[in-house]
């Protein structure tokens, strides 16, 4: 007994220290931070929609990722709300706008703007229910009419803590989300909160890589033009000939100031 409990704790000390050296050095989830709801400086704003069909648990994973509780009990959502999750990762402040919709067929016609601007969505399925995991198909579509071309996609597959009941096989969800080209597939439970902020985390890291990408191409074509047109400039970064901008960066605070700062015609 005596030597079963020090096995346990081991086991459990040596998981800790991995799982710590992992988020500190893994390149996919650098170490982040969770800010406070009060925070108001951002340097970037993503919206990021979570769709699937009713009652998988799309409203209880928002509600865990954004305010860490869990909702028992089963009230259908009716057209959308969204709460704030605001991260610190690699020195950026990142303000995840999480939109959670209804799955529910007869409330479907209340979404108005549900997608628009979105940089990310998670669909989502419950690991009990097969037909759940047959919708994805439904919901991609739904995205593909929707939203822009290189939105991310993440799949979810919801209630890993139901162990008994499992229908759907993580190695099925993890096929279908390669075949299809996914950005990413995990497994969650919002009930005991496994995996729940990881995702969002992981999401926020992911839109950030992409704007900074984004950022830098335009800086080089900033660079090139300014060599091409040799024009006087007065350190002013002239934005007029860089193209639109994706629509996953809702709000950058510092491209918005580079903007404005139009002075170098
Ligand atoms: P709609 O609003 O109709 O689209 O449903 P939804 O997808 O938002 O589902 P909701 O979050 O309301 O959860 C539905 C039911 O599943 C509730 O009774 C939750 O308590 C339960 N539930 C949600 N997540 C989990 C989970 O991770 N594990 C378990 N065991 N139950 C969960």
């Amino acid at each position: 007994m005596f030597y079963n409990i020090i096995i346990i704790l081991c086991v459990k000390i040596l998981n800790y220290i991995i799982f710590n050296i992992m988020s500190e050095y893994s390149d996919s989830l650098p170490k982040y931070e969770i800010l406070s709801e009060e925070t108001t400086n951002f340097d970037f704003n993503y919206k990021i929609i979570l769709i699937g069909d009713s009652n998988v648990g799309k409203s209880c994973l928002t509600v865990r990722a954004t305010k860490n509780t869990f909702l028992n009990f089963y009230t259908p959502t009716v057209g959308f709300e969204f709460f704030n999750l605001i991260i610190n990762i690699k020195g950026k402040n990142i303000k995840l706008q999480i939109w959670d919709t209804c799955g529910q067929e007869k409330f479907r016609s209340l979404i108005n703007n549900f997608y628009h601007k979105a940089s990310l969505a998670i669909i989502v399925y419950s690991i009990d229910n097969e037909k759940s995991f047959e919708h994805i198909e439904h919901w991609l579509n739904e995205i593909k009419s929707n939203t822009i071309p290189d939105i991310k996609i993440f799949l979810i597959g919801n209630k890993m803590d139901l162990v008994d009941l499992r229908k759907i096989k993580t190695e099925k969800a993890k096929r279908f989300c390669e075949e299809r080209g996914l950005d990413y597939f995990i497994e969650t439970s919002a009930k005991n909160g496994e995996n729940v902020i990881n995702t969002f985390a992981y999401a926020a890291n992911l839109l950030l890589e992409e704007s900074l990408k984004y950022q830098k191409i335009n800086k080089d074509k900033v660079k090139i033009n300014e060599n091409i047109n040799n024009k006087k400039t007065d350190n002013c970064l002239s934005f007029d000939y860089v193209e639109d901008e994706p629509r996953n960066i809702i709000l950058d605070n510092n491209s918005t100031k580079e903007k404005k700062k139009k002075c170098c015609k």
